[in-house]
């Protein structure tokens, strides 16, 4: 029998939780998974969120409210924050386009004690934003940005904290270093850029990834900037002269990850709005873990499936993933299936996947 070194869940928090309230978004980003995959439609409803609020927010230490879709133009994005506020989750944050971010919406945020407000921008020119962020206006995202800065000054005391994206491609490179000076100008607490995330072949020609010396010289601009403005810029680890490349040979066999896993590390859990409950956004093509409407969250936590799972994720055996993605920090930033989402580096896509196949991913047997 595996040791489980982390063990149940008694009734306290711990759990990093990564949810989206519903499946939907209102632009078009080039680079976003959405232009290759259409997410199954669902939006949680009023008495769902309220089963959250009761079974599940007890056990949640870290909320992250918005990962793979567009919270804000969601008419039950306000029940989601206030139930998580009201369970007395101790860190909230959500990641938003900013498009509707009104005057109204930052007053809101602002009230409720969101504890970050991430918006992603991608450039720091009108051309390059409205290029990547298809359907997004610069000139509204940027008015409601220095509009979110006003009131927040007119807020005090006021815990919210304003952090901005950068997914770093070819085709935004060049504006990188300006990035940290217009956040600054805009307020940014934090700035953070990341590798991009390849989600199609055709997207590994936007990828940074294979010119290292280009990407580590940018890197270290880029710590400079955030030096020079004061701000704190999370920019990744520098990558080896050569990456080394994914052999595509996509066996039928389940794959399995040696190495580090921040889901067993920092107990996470993926939550679609459907209720279906995974470990990690990189394994939503096996079993859930079970359903949160269905059954209690303590008992999916603590299922023989759930701490298996995670007892051999923890000695270094993550079953059912292929490789550790660059969103978590358990990635090795030197492979390049790091950067290939898992649709392009294995054949076990919903549909395809054998209930056996299925019953290997979740009970790794
Ligand atoms: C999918 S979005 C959802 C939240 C919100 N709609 C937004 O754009 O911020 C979450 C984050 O993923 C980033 N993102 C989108 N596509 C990506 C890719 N291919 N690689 C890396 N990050 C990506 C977005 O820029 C954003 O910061
Ligand atoms: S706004 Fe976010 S979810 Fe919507 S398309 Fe862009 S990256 Fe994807
Ligand atoms: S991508 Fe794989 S190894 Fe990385 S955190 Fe997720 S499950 Fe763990």
């Amino acid at each position: 029998m595996i040791p489980i070194k982390k063990g149940l869940l008694g009734n306290h928090r711990r759990i990093v939780m990564m949810m989206d309230l519903a499946s939907t978004c209102d632009i078009d980003c080039r680079q976003c998974f959405r232009t290759v995959e259409d997410p199954e439609n669902a939006r949680m409803s009023l008495g769902q969120i309220d089963t959250l609020e009761c079974e599940v927010f007890p056990y949640i230490n870290q909320l992250a409210l918005s990962c793979s879709g567009e919270p804000l133009t969601l008419r039950n994005f306000r029940e989601g924050l206030q139930a998580a506020k009201r369970s007395g989750i101790p860190f909230t944050r959500i990641q938003t386009n900013g498009t509707h971010l009104s005057e109204e919406m930052s007053e809101f945020l602002l009230t409720e004690g969101l504890d970050v407000l991430g918006v992603s921008i991608d450039a720091s020119t009108k051309e390059t934003f409205e290029y990547i962020r298809r359907g997004a206006s610069w000139d509204t995202v940027i008015g409601n940005l220095r509009a979110f800065r006003r009131a927040r000054e007119q807020h005090p005391p006021h815990g919210t904290s304003l952090s901005l994206n950068f997914t770093l491609m070819k085709g935004n490179a060049d504006e990188a270093v300006d990035f940290i000076h217009l956040g600054a100008e805009l307020g940014a607490d934090t700035i953070s850029f990341s590798h991009l995330l390849i989600e199609s072949w055709e997207m590994r020609e936007w990828s940074l990834i294979y010119e290292p010396e280009r990407l580590n010289s940018l890197f270290s601009d880029l710590r400079n900037a955030g030096l020079e403005v004061g701000i704190p810029v999370g920019v990744p680890e520098n990558i080896s002269e050569r990456v080394i490349p994914f052999e595509r040979v996509l066996g039928t066999s389940l794959p399995i990850h040696s190495g580090g896993c921040s889901a067993a590390e920092e107990d996470w859990v993926f939550l679609l709005p459907n209720g279906d409950l995974f470990p990690c956004a990189n394994l939503t093509n096996l079993k859930p873990i079970g359903n949160v409407f269905e059954t209690p969250f303590k008992d999916l936590w603590n299922s023989e499936s759930n701490q298996v799972f995670r007892s051999e994720a923890l000695q270094g055996c993550v079953v059912g993933c292929d490789r550790c993605k660059n969103f978590a920090s358990t990635a090795d930033p030197d492979y390049e299936q790091s950067h290939l989402a898992r649709r392009l580096t294995t054949p076990t896509l919903p549909g395809i996947v054998s209930e056996e196949f299925l019953e290997l991913c979740v009970t790794g047997t």
